[in-house]
């Protein structure tokens, strides 16, 4: 067999399209002159929580990529506080972060020893604003910082060493900046970023790491295109002066690696022309390159329009696939990994000798022991995989609120319902209480103003939206946060009885098409649970490069910058 492509590869890198790569794996890497290759797998960031810190960790351990999902860390961290912070693993993170006053605050805010009832609801945050409150502001660094550290350290405190990157949806634009600057502050390696596309992530990246104030155009519907002005603004000066500790603003932090998620050749040359960070190719290093039959949120199908009130599934055809000698002719030497059913040992193969870097796997760690999926949740999915169900997966065009199509699990196991059962969306209450996937409008009056289309009907109608876009939308946000294991719990008069009922958010499980090949992992436990390792998971996928031939084992040698 041929040498495989990584290693021939490290010497297209141009020395300053890999500056960030280059620097974060000597970093990282056992020594200053020992750089390590780039890691062949990539753990997917899965939000809400399902990549939690000790998933990451695993798979770092194992010289994987682990990344941990930001989506929503501020709802995650105050309900684990919540929660009474099983473990004192949040509260261990804590005591590292630089400013004691600020963690005081949030404890004595949120921090609940023993942990809340479980039939009482969780207090809640000030939700996401152009202008966001302090709370949500703390709230949001913490957590990143909380999940990033954790994830990059042993129990005992010491750093484990392994590669960690945080993943943020585009889409879920208004917190990008503070999750971004407390996974730096925690020395978060990578940063991925896909659902929308990230072209202005480089340049943040670039002055957070220099203690410089940054923005991040929003769009406003109603607003005109070339109107800049509607924007989140993040100075760390005023921020650390703002909780007594001005000097910190002045620390440099590393600027992490960052690989935005592609679904096409075309959008990485955009990228790389149009992106605003430093450098030739614009402080993208490297690509995720995703395709249609990946777990949450896909690329619509070229030319796709979604049409209210539309269930079809979206199609997708030979022009949404990507090709790995293709994208390799676009990639200008950056390393790239493909991910969409990618998690089986020959994918990995394929992809080395294509010219890639190697594979993002998602399904395969989401059902793994260490990730975040509920408990029970993730049960009632191994057992049915090992009772030899076939399980389904729907690309629904309608339920996210983003308007992107996404997956959805077809489940209702043993005493499990998701709101992918019509008779449990129907019956749930419509609510929008985190708000992350609102977006902003222009009201009447010239203020900006909030809406989803999975909040009540009357609410986003009288907000200027249109009914019809409501229709088979579904509160990603309460249900996400419940496949996690944090449901929202919520008092509502019953219609039928008129009685004062509690409501507890049901979740919705995304997945990709491919669920039904993680069976051949699970086995029985002694207390006659399933489960599989995200260890067991990284040795089948490595089991790949011995099929044929031993894997390569020298590691490429990082231009020096
Ligand atoms: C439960 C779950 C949640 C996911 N959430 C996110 C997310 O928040 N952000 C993201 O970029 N990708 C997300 N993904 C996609 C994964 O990061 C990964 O790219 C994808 O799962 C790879 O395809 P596979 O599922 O066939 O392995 C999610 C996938 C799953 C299964």
């Amino acid at each position: 067999m041929r040498v495989l492509s990584f290693v021939a590869r490290s010497s297209l890198l141009a020395p300053q399209a890999s500056n960030h790569l280059t620097t974060m794996l000597h970093a990282a890497g056992t020594s200053e002159t020992e750089p390590r290759p780039p890691p062949k797998i990539i753990q997917g960031g899965m939000g809400v929580r399902i990549s939690s810190w000790q998933l990451a960790r695993e798979v770092s351990r194992r010289d994987g990529l682990g990344v941990v999902s930001g989506t929503a860390m501020d709802v995650v961290f105050v309900r684990t506080l919540q929660d009474g912070d099983k473990g004192g693993h949040f509260r261990r993170a804590l005591a590292t972060f630089p400013n004691q006053l600020m963690v005081e605050k949030a404890l004595d805010k949120y921090f609940i020893p023993g942990g809340k009832p479980a039939d009482k609801p969780y207090r809640s945050l000030p939700l996401w604003a152009l202008e966001p409150s302090r709370q949500t502001e703390e709230a949001t660094i913490l957590g990143n910082y909380c999940e990033v550290w954790l994830a990059k350290h042993n129990d005992d405190g010491t750093p484990t060493g392994g590669l960690v990157g945080i993943n943020l949806l585009t889409k879920v634009s208004l917190p990008t900046i503070h999750s971004l600057y407390g996974a730096m502050l925690a020395e978060v390696d990578y940063v991925i970023m896909g659902a929308g596309i990230p072209s202005k992530i480089p340049g943040i990246l670039d002055s957070l790491a220099e203690g410089n104030d940054c923005t991040l155009p929003i769009e406003v519907s109603g607003a005109t295109a070339d109107d800049e002005s509607h924007a989140v603004k993040f100075s760390p000066k005023s921020f650390w002066n703002g909780s007594g500790s001005p000097h910190f603003a002045e620390r440099q932090l590393n600027r992490p690696a960052f690989l935005p998620i592609v679904s096409s050749t075309t959008l990485a040359q955009s990228l790389l022309k149009r992106s605003n960070g430093r450098g030739p190719n614009r402080g993208i290093d490297g690509f995720v390159v995703e395709l249609h039959t990946a777990g949450g949120h896909n690329a619509p199908p070229r030319g796709w329009h979604f049409e209210a009130k539309d269930t079809d599934e979206p199609a997708y055809g030979e022009k949404d696939m990507v090709d790995v000698k293709s994208f390799a002719k676009v990639a200008k030497g950056l390393p790239f990994w493909f991910a969409g059913s990618y998690g089986k040992r020959e994918k990995l193969r394929e992809v080395l000798e294509g010219g890639g870097n190697g594979v993002q796997v998602g399904t395969l760690f989401a059902l793994a022991q260490e990730s975040g999926m509920d408990h029970a949740i993730k049960q009632s999915i191994l057992t049915e995989l090992v009772t030899n169900h076939k399980l389904h997966v729907y690309t629904d065009p309608a339920a996210s609120p983003t308007g992107f199509p996404f997956k959805v699990l077809e489940f209702e196991g043993n005493n499990v319902s998701t709101l992918s059962d019509p008779k449990v969306y129907d019956a749930r209450p419509r609510v929008c209480n985190l708000g992350y996937l609102r977006s902003p409008y222009l009201k009447p009056n010239g203020e900006v103003g909030y809406r989803c289309p999975a909040e009540p009907v009357n609410d986003y109608v009288s907000k200027g939206g249109d009914a019809d876009a409501t229709v088979g939308r579904k509160c990603l946000c309460n249900a996400l946060c419940a496949d996690a294991g944090f449901p929202q719990v919520r008092f509502f008069t019953n219609p039928e009885t008129g009685n004062k009922d509690i409501y507890v958010e049901p979740g919705l499980i995304t997945t990709g098409d491919d669920i039904n090949e993680s069976k051949h992992l699970v086995k029985k436990n002694e207390d006659g649970t399933w489960a599989y390792t995200a260890s067991e998971a990284m040795d089948y996928l490595l089991s790949g490069l011995e099929i044929n031939d031993k894997p390569n084992t020298k590691t490429f040698e990082p231009v020096r910058v």
